[in-house]
C-alpha cells in the first residue's frame, strides 16, 4: 500500500516549500491541494461566478474540468479545461477567491475524488487544510504545521516581492489574518488538527531546519 503524509496547516505556514523539499528527499510525489481549490476559484472569477450562489457555482462545476497532472521533473501542474493555470492562481486575488471558494460544500466534494485519487497509487505528500482529517484520515503520519501569523505574513511578502509583485506587508498580514479565519471557522472541513497529529511550529527556523526536522519526523514514523 502506497504511503501517505499529510500536511495541514494555516496559510504561509511554508507548508508547500517545506513539503516539496521532504518529498523530493523522500522520492514521494507532492501534491498542493490548495492548488485545486485556486483553479476552481479561478473558474468562478473567469466565469463572473460569486462563491456564495450556489447554483451558479453547481453549474460551474458542471461545465469545468480540472485536473491535476506531473511534469517529468514530478512537479505539479494543474489544468483548468486543458489550460496550465500553475502560475495564474499565484496572485493575492486568486488566494483570497480560493479562501471563499473553498467554504462551499460542493466544491470540496468536487475535489475529494482527485485527491484520494492520486494518494491511492502514489507514495504522496498531501498539503491542504484537511488532509488528515478528511481526505486522508488513514495517513500513516500526520503533520500540522503552523507559524506565529507576522512572520508567515512576511514570508509571503517576500516570496511576492521577489516575484515582481507590488504588495504591501501590512495588506498581506490582513489577507493572513482574514484567511486564517476563514478557513478555521467555515463549517465544512475547517482548518484544524487531526487528533493523532503531530504539531510542528516553525516560527525562528531556517528553512534547511524545518526540512529538516520535517524529514526527522518522518523518517522516525513511518
Ligand atoms: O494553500 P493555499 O494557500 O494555496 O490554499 C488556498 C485556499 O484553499 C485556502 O484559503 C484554503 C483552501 N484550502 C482548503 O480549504 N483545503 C485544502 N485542502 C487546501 C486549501
Amino acid at each position: 500500500m502506497p504511503i501517505a503524509i499529510a500536511i495541514d496547516g494555516p496559510a504561509g505556514a511554508g507548508k508547500s516549500t517545506i513539503a516539496k523539499l521532504a518529498a523530493k528527499q523522500l522520492n514521494f510525489i507532492y501534491v498542493d491541494t490548495g492548488a485545486l481549490y485556486r483553479t476552481v476559484g479561478l473558474a468562478a472569477t473567469k466565469n463572473n461566478v460569486e462563491p456564495k450562489t450556489s447554483e451558479e457555482i453547481d453549474e460551474l462545476l458542471r461545465k469545468i474540468k480540472v485536473e491535476l497532472t506531473f511534469n517529468d521533473k514530478n512537479e505539479q501542474i494543474v489544468l483548468l479545461d486543458g489550460e496550465d493555470v500553475s502560475s495564474q492562481i499565484r496572485t493575492p486575488e486568486a488566494s483570497m477567491m480560493a479562501s471563499a471558494i473553498s467554504a462551499v460544500p460542493a466544491v470540496r466534494a468536487y475535489l475529494l475524488d482527485l485527491q484520494r485519487n492520486i494518494a491511492k497509487t502514489n507514495n504522496v505528500i498531501m498539503d491542504g487544510r484537511d488532509i488528515g482529517t478528511v481526505v486522508l484520515p488513514n495517513a500513516q503520519i500526520k503533520i500540522f504545521l503552523s507559524a506565529d501569523p507576522e512572520e508567515r505574513a512576511k514570508r509571503r511578502y517576500d516570496e511576492l516581492i521577489e516575484k515582481g509583485m507590488k504588495v504591501k506587508y501590512e495588506d498581506i498580514l490582513a489577507d493572513v489574518i482574514e484567511r486564517d479565519y476563514n478557513d478555521s471557522h467555515r463549517e465544512i472541513a475547517p482548518l484544524k488538527p487531526a487528533e493523532d497529529s503531530i504539531m510542528v511550529n516553525t516560527t525562528g527556523n531556517t528553512l534547511k531546519q524545518s526540512v529538516e526536522l520535517l524529514i526527522e519526523i518522518m523518517k522516525e514514523n513511518m
